[in-house]
């Protein structure tokens, strides 16, 4: 079922949870200070307890009410990138519930670019939101796709596709280093940028406790090639996810094409790596696709 906005709005007060959309892709909400409502978005996605939420957020206030602390260097970011696909790792204030967290000392925050949704977060308060997709599977880019996710079941706010298509990146702030969790839209390259003194280290992704292998799985396998040769040598067979020579663009794509492909007629899908360039930017897309595809027979 799509709502409009006032009934988006009505459900979250009741403590209902709801798709909502972001300009990365559509999570699934629900205001933060309700216990069974958190337990909801856990239950519905499979989502196993140790794996913690983001909370979004329309406003300063709202983050000085969530973190112990807002230190020089957050505040440069959050100035910098939001409302904007970065989120914010620190440590969490004792008033925010421990399944957001799953246990940690820290709490991740964001505020969405995306106009109808900081009304809603407005109106609502800050709501917990992971990706709108069963554990392990997909990230949606559109209502469709939430409503298909969860068979129809979850009501969803219709926001239009999603224009980064991936999503966000995830830092956590310390007094002297930033640790990069998750790579994304915005890169290491633009965080120093605007802290040119900052250490940023990149984690290995398994330090983020939801960061698995197997993540982003579409419904059939996806196996990558780095070139056509090495392809035609396992099959003739299987259809090509392909992107644009854009960034950008092909972000914005992946999802999308993961998801429809998959709905065809085929065994499998392949992706030709030696196509495409390399950047940081690229590498978000990169790391999205290893862990979306299987092990080549
Ligand atoms: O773009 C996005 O971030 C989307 C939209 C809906 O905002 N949300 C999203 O949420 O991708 P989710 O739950 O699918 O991914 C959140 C990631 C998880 O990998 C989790 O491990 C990490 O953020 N995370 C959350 N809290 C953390 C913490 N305290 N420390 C380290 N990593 C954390
Ligand atoms: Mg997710």
């Amino acid at each position: 079922m799509l709502l409009n906005l006032q009934q988006t709005i009505n459900a979250l007060t009741k403590g209902e949870i709801v798709g909502i959309p972001t300009e990365t892709v559509y999570g699934l909400a629900g205001i933060i200070t309700k216990e069974d409502t958190l337990k909801k978005i856990f239950q519905t996605k499979k989502r196993p307890s140790f794996d913690p939420l983001i909370i979004h957020v329309s406003n300063q206030e709202q983050v000085e009410n969530i973190f112990l602390d807002i230190n020089e260097n957050m505040l440069i970011l959050m100035k910098s990138f939001w409302p904007g696909p970065l989120t914010i790792v620190s440590k969490k204030s004792s008033n925010i519930s421990s399944l957001i967290s799953a246990e940690l000392e820290t709490v991740a925050v964001r505020m969405p670019n995306h106009e109808k949704t900081l009304k809603i977060i407005k109106a609502v308060g800050p709501l917990a939101a992971p990706s709108a997709n069963m554990f392990k599977k997909t990230s949606p880019t559109s209502a469709q796709h939430v409503l298909e996710n969860f068979n129809n079941k979850i009501p969803v706010f219709n926001g239009g596709d999603c224009q980064i298509g991936i999503e966000s990146t995830v830092i956590e702030v310390l007094d002297e280093e930033i640790k990069l969790y998750r790579k994304g839209k915005i890169t290491k390259e633009e965080i120093q940028k605007v802290l040119p003194h900052i250490k940023i280290t990149e984690e290995k992704s398994l330090a983020s406790p939801g960061h698995m292998k197997d993540h982003y799985q579409p419904k059939k396998p996806l196996y990558l090639f780095n070139t056509y040769e090495e392809k035609n040598n396992f099959s003739s067979k299987g259809i090509e996810l392909n992107l644009t020579q854009d960034a950008g663009l092909s972000a914005r794509m992946l999802y999308r094409n993961l998801i429809e492909l998959s709905q065809g007629p085929i065994d499998f899908m392949y992706f030709i790596k030696n196509k495409y360039p390399k950047n940081e930017f690229w590498d978000a897309i990169y790391e999205r696709l290893e862990k979306a595809s299987s092990e080549v027979p």
